[in-house]
């Protein structure tokens, strides 16, 4: 409840003008760090998932940080765990993505065969902020067969386009937070 996400709140921390002068980094590490936090953490997202558990054939996350809440809640969630990953990490053969960042032009990539055509997806990550890195894995997954059917963030940063750029699919976060 209420008392749950002032808890999680109270775990984040807030870095003004990194990694460059105008971004608020909101660092959920010692959230992670705090394990009343964590299991809080999982059991909320387990709680509010966008889509009924049975609709979901895979979870996905993000690099780095979709790597630390992806597979806690897949395995909680009885799902695999699909690595989307920063560009230049794995072996051929890959699908790449291109998008850019707040702070940059970044690119991602998935192992090739990895989604069987129809595979239903929820994609999961620390933070929205553009909507951009989870637009990209959406595009990525669809281009590789799959089907992304929503999306789960611990926080969401409000004053951003994120939420809305993403509009059409089912999206839950836990926390909203200031730019
Ligand atoms: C951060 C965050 C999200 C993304 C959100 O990742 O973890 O993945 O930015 O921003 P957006 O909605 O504007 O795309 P980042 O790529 O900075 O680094 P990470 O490797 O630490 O996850
Ligand atoms: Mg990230």
């Amino acid at each position: 409840g209420e008392q749950d996400a002032q808890y999680l709140v109270s775990k984040i921390r807030t870095i003004p003008g990194f990694p460059k002068e105008g971004i608020v980094f909101r660092d959920f590490l010692p959230l992670m760090a705090d394990a009343k936090a964590f299991s809080i953490m999982i059991d909320a997202l387990e709680k509010t998932l966008p889509v009924p558990v049975d609709d979901i054939d895979y979870i996905a996350g993000l690099e780095a940080r979709g790597f630390l809440v992806g597979p806690p809640l897949a395995a909680r969630l009885g799902k695999g765990f699909l690595a989307v990953r920063k560009a230049g990490k794995l072996p051929p053969e890959t699908l790449k993505e291109n998008y850019s960042l707040e702070y940059g032009d970044a690119a991602i990539e998935i192992e090739q065969g990895i989604i069987r055509p129809g595979d239903t997806v929820l994609v999961v990550d620390d933070l929205v902020a553009t909507g951009g890195t989870a637009q990209a894995a959406t595009d990525l997954i669809r281009r590789a067969g799959g089907q992304v059917v929503g999306f789960s963030f611990v926080m969401e940063l409000v004053g951003t386009d994120g939420m809305k750029k993403l509009g059409e699919l089912p999206t839950t976060s836990l926390l909203t937070m200031p730019a």
